[in-house]
């Protein structure tokens, strides 16, 4: 490989890895996604001068031309809260292309028995690829799933085969890796037969997608974001095969980063990576109850909301993925303008896992230019609300159940949550009582210090906003 190449190259992972440092804080975030998609470029370009001799430019280009004409229209209109199944689709291409680039390499070099002309160690290359076939495909057709459920195609609850599922996730496991061991020994001979590297394909395709059906729709980002360290690390065995370090060090970095966004999200939601790929959780619909037992839950108007606001000296705003279904975001800007101009402290609430990606809340409220300083992290917060006079709770719901401190029968029971019932007076501005994402009864609305607002979140809060202004 030519010195400009490598120049080339070094310079894209010095691109990724600044971007990626974007990426931590929100006020570089934006700036950090276009330096690494430059990179990108970089990496590209270096791969076109390294194959100049040997690859068919026009081939690449095509398919570049094709990528761009359907990945860029999506990718522009997507809507905020539909960007996860974006990213699920999108991670299953990865997923994909790594599994066919093992294939070509498997057809290019007679079922791996060409690799064997070649100088240095063999058996590596061999595994790398077959690594890169089994977690590309599985990667692939879970990542199918996962968007097909959160786009609602499938249903959101866990779909599963009860007790037989996991021996049959392990028998599936097992086969995949026969074959590969198949065609693995078949490279130090003549070669095995294509379809055992079929076989790999198949079998895995169908673990990836026996694995996320039984996953319920709590547990979706985290799955996405698993599947997503995966491609990474299966793109990295790829690089490893093919000789390509811009593959290996770019899959290694998307397989690292995706592991700890994964750690972070399931210690959010208070959930082991394995008890969420076991299965079982969440999804349900339901809980459309206005009592629970005895209790009853109470209903305001946005009259007095206001009234109970306008003499408040802290407020806490809660936004939740009701917020993002609204596009409330510019009318809860305003709100909190007028709670300020009366001398009111506004704090911002933000859980984690609130709304369907990480970051969501955060990227919602900036849209509407709610400063970064008034958004306030769950653990900075949460001690906060027993010194708070209202929090209003704009379409969250599973991130303020009570019930994940109080109740070990919860299925969210240990889940961090915002301690939104310490503070004297809670409202609740929701559409009606039904559930949220985890599909559970939220105690919360029943309490003796909640009032619920119901209707539309943004139409609800350009009401309150008047009835402030009016005060
Ligand atoms: P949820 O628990 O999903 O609750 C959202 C609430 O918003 C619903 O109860 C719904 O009630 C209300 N709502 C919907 N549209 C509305 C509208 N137009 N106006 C007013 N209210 C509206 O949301 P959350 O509290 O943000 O919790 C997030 C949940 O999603 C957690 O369970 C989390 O684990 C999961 N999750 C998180 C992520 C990430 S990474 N953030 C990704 C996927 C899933 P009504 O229908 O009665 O209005």
């Amino acid at each position: 490989m030519d010195i400009l190449v490598y120049a080339l190259y070094i310079v894209a992972f010095a691109m990724f890895i600044l971007g990626l440092s974007g990426l931590t804080a929100p006020r570089s975030a934006v700036r950090g996604n276009k330096i690494a998609a430059a990179g990108m470029a970089v990496a590209f370009v270096a791969t076109l001068i390294h194959i100049r001799e040997t690859g068919s430019w026009l081939i690449i280009i095509i398919a570049l031309i094709v990528g761009v004409v359907i990945g860029i229209p999506p990718a522009r209109r997507v809507k905020m809260t539909a960007v996860p199944q974006l990213v699920a689709l999108f991670n299953g291409v990865g997923g994909g292309t790594v599994a066919l680039i093992a294939w070509g390499e498997f057809i290019d070099s007679d079922g791996f028995t060409g690799l064997h002309a070649a100088s240095g160690p063999v058996l590596p290359l061999v595994i790398a690829s077959l690594f890169a076939a089994i977690i590309g495909s599985l990667s692939f057709w879970g990542s199918i799933v996962a968007f097909l459920k959160l786009q609602q195609i499938l249903p959101g609850h866990p779909l599963s085969v009860g007790r037989l599922q996991q021996p049959l996730n392990a028998i599936l496991f097992l086969g995949s890796v026969v074959a590969a061991v198949i065609v693995g020994i078949g490279s130090v001979g003549t070669g095995a037969d294509p379809v055992w590297f079929g076989a790999i394909l198949v079998v895995a395709g169908v673990l990836g997608v026996t694995t996320v059906l039984p996953i319920g729709g709590a547990d979706m980002p985290v799955v996405i974001s698993l599947l997503n360290a995966l491609t990474g690390l299966s793109a990295a065995a790829a690089g490893l095969a093919l000789n390509n370090i811009a593959m290996i060090v770019a899959g290694m970095i998307v397989g690292a980063s995706g592991t700890i966004l994964t750690n972070l999200m399931a210690k959010a939601m208070n959930r082991s990576i394995l008890s969420i790929v076991a299965g079982g959780f969440g999804g349900a619909k339901g809980a459309a109850a206005a009592s629970s037992g005895d209790q009853i839950a109470k209903s305001t108007s946005a009259a007095d909301a206001a009234i109970k606001l306008a003499y408040a000296n802290q407020v806490i705003i809660v936004p939740g993925y009701g917020l993002a279904v609204a596009q409330a975001q510019h009318a809860v800007k305003d709100m909190a303008k007028v709670l300020e101009a009366r001398g009111i402290e506004v704090k911002f609430a933000i859980h984690p896992v609130a709304g369907r990606m990480p970051g969501h809340m955060n990227v919602l409220l900036a849209e509407a230019d709610v400063s970064y300083d008034a958004m306030k992290e769950m653990d900075d917060i949460n001690g906060e609300f027993s010194r708070t006079d209202v929090t209003i709770v704009i379409g969250a719901n599973d991130v303020t159940n009570p019930a994940a401190r109080s109740d070990p029968n919860s299925p969210i029971f240990g889940m961090p949550v915002l301690n939104v019932t310490e503070s004297r007076s809670v409202i609740v501005l929701k559409r009606s009582m039904s559930s949220g994402f985890a599909g559970i009864e939220n105690p919360l609305f029943f309490g003796e210090n909640t009032t619920m607002l119901f209707g539309d979140a943004k139409k609800s809060v350009a009401q309150v906003t008047e009835e402030l202004k009016a005060l």
